[in-house]
Parts: C-alpha cells; sequence; structure tokens
C-alpha cells in the first residue's frame, strides 16, 4: 500500500536484432537468452512481445554488407527497412516500432560515424548521413527513430529531415546521455559493431561527467528531441534522477548489454537469484525516475511480474 514505485509491462521497450537471412534464431553467446533473427522469425518474436504487452521494440540490424559510407544503414531494401514494413504489416500499431539511428553495425571500421583518410571520425558529415538514415527508417513505417551516434547537432538535422520529408509524425528518442562505457560489449559482439581502431571517446561521453550529461540532454531537447535517454542505467541513477528533477520530457534508460551480461553470468553459477535481483534492478532505475526502461530482460520481467 505505501510502496512508491511499481513496475509494469508498460515501462519496457524490448530491443531486438534482425540480420538477413531466413530461420535465423541465434543466440548471442555473451547474452544467454538474445537472439538475432532473420526478419521471419522476428515477426514471430514480436508476436510474443505483444502477447506480453510490452508497448515497444527497439530494432537495431546486422546488414549483409558493411563500408566506409555505411550504404546498408540508409537503403529502402536494408535489413531494418525491410523488418519494419514487415513488422508494421503484421501488427499495425499493437506494436510501437523504434530504431536504431546509428552508422557502427554499418561501417567497415566499426565507428559510428563518417571517418576521414587519417581517422578522424567527421561529426558533419556523419550527420546528412544520419539523417538519411532517419528518413528511410520513416519511410519504411518506423514511429520512432533513435540516434545513438552522439554526433554533435544530429537531433536538429534528423528533424528537419523528417520534416521536410512528410514524417512530421515521426518522433525521435534521443540518446541524449550516452556514455564511453565499458558495458557494451557484449552488444558489439551481437551487432558485430566493435569499432576496429581508437575508441569511441571522441564522441561519446565521459562517464565522470553529470553536469556535462544534463547540458547534453538540454541540448538535444533544444533540437527536438521528444524523449531523451540516459546510457548506461544501472552505473548511472544519479545522471537519471537528475535529468528527471530538471527536464519535463520523458526520460529512458537503456539497462545495456553488460548490466544484462553479468546478471545471467551470476545467476547461471547460482550467485544470484535472477527473478528477485532483475526485479530489484529494474525498480531502481524506475524509482530513479526512468519513465522508459529499455531491457534485455523485458518479457522475462513482464512474466515475473504476471506471477506475482
Ligand atoms: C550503437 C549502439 C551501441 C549500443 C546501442 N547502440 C553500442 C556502442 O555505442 O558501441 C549499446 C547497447 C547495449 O550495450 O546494450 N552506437
Amino acid at each position: 500500500m505505501v510502496r512508491e514505485t511499481h513496475l509494469t509491462a508498460n515501462d519496457f521497450v524490448y530491443p531486438m536484432f534482425v540480420q538477413h537471412g531466413g530461420g535465423v534464431v541465434q543466440e548471442v553467446p555473451s547474452m544467454p537468452g538474445v537472439y538475432r533473427y532473420s526478419p521471419d522469425t522476428l515477426l514471430k518474436a514480436v508476436e510474443e512481445v505483444v502477447e506480453l504487452g510490452i508497448p515497444a521494440i527497439l530494432l537495431f540490424g546486422i546488414p549483409k554488407h558493411k563500408d566506409e559510407f555505411a550504404s546498408e544503414a540508409y537503403a529502402d531494401d536494408g535489413i531494418v527497412q525491410n523488418a519494419v514494413r514487415q513488422i508494421k504489416r503484421s501488427f499495425g500499431s499493437d506494436i510501437i516500432v523504434i530504431t536504431d539511428v546509428c552508422l557502427c553495425g554499418y561501417t567497415s571500421h566499426g565507428h559510428c560515424g563518417i571517418v576521414s583518410e587519417d581517422g578522424i571520425v567527421l561529426n558533419d558529415a556523419t550527420i546528412d548521413v544520419l539523417s538519411k538514415v532517419a528518413v528511410s527508417h520513416a519511410a519504411a513505417g518506423a514511429d520512432i527513430v533513435a540516434p545513438s551516434d552522439m554526433m554533435d547537432g544530429r537531433v536538429r538535422a534528423i528533424r528537419n529531415a523528417l520534416d521536410e520529408n512528410g514524417f512530421e509524425h515521426v518522433a525521435i528518442m534521443s540518446y541524449a546521455a550516452k556514455m564511453a562505457s565499458s558495458f557494451y560489449g557484449p552488444f558489439r559482439e551481437a551487432a558485430e559493431s566493435a569499432p576496429q581502431f581508437g575508441d569511441r571517446k571522441s564522441y561519446q561521453m565521459d562517464y565522470a561527467n553529470r553536469r556535462e550529461a544534463m547540458r547534453e540532454i538540454a541540448i538535444d531537447i533544444e533540437e527536438g528531441a521528444d524523449i531523451v535517454m540516459v546510457k548506461p542505467a544501472l552505473a548511472y541513477l544519479d545522471v537519471i534522477c537528475e535529468a528527471r528533477r530538471r527536464f519535463d520530457v520523458p526520460i529512458a534508460a537503456y539497462n545495456v548489454s553488460g548490466e544484462y551480461a553479468m546478471v545471467k553470468a551470476a545467476a547461471m553459477n547460482g550467485w544470484l537469484n535472477e527473478r528477485d535481483i532483475v526485479i530489484e534492478i529494474l525498480t531502481a532505475i524506475k524509482r530513479a525516475g526512468a519513465d522508459l526502461i529499455l531491457t534485455y530482460f523485458a518479457k522475462d520481467a513482464v512474466r515475473w511480474l504476471r506471477e506475482g
């Protein structure tokens, strides 16, 4: 009766990975229980998400071909574009489809942007490509686009590009305070998106900086972000909490792959009670102030909440 924070299925966004092919259901080695699907098997998996009452998925694509320019990221028949069209044809408004807008999975060098000959990630050249990616996702039927690249000025550029192309109804969830974190390791295995040289510290944030995180969030809201994200979640509850206090837009928190892998590894060894620990972690993220929680635990969490 006096409990302040209640988790429900409505809080969750379920991240999913899609690759080319047919009949693919391939477990990610460092993320037990998380799979890479082909479009056909993805539809079945989305059906389960809908049945559980989870309102949204976040879609990541693994392309057939990577190049310096991330061409498949904005191709009409790219993997994400195809998957979104099929999901929308089958489920319509029963599921909110959020697409990841970034280049790292599509570039041969694995960086989130276009790289110059001397190895510098070019902010402004990248923004043009990201805008094309966002428009192609919207054209395929995405409800929300989620730029995760952390280039400066991309939210405004994407907003303008969407509006100019007749997609003013498509919302933007920006990865606003995204830290250069070691918690993304398992995801990079799943998405084959690890940088082939250097690191992401020239565009992602220093995890030591909370004030800078507030500035990044303020700028993204000013540029037109509808939802802003703090990422990772568990080691950044203070950032979520302060963002909640300062800003009146919905705050999303991404309970990332490394957070998932740590819990899974300990649970599989019998060192932690998975069910209890997951519900505690997700409740804490919501208590800190998150309105939306992106988590690979979404389906299990809903089942456990139902069991009570
Ligand atoms: C792409 C992207 C990453 C994640 C989401 N989008 C990885 C990265 O920035 O290297 C991480 C998600 C996770 O770890 O669960 N830029």
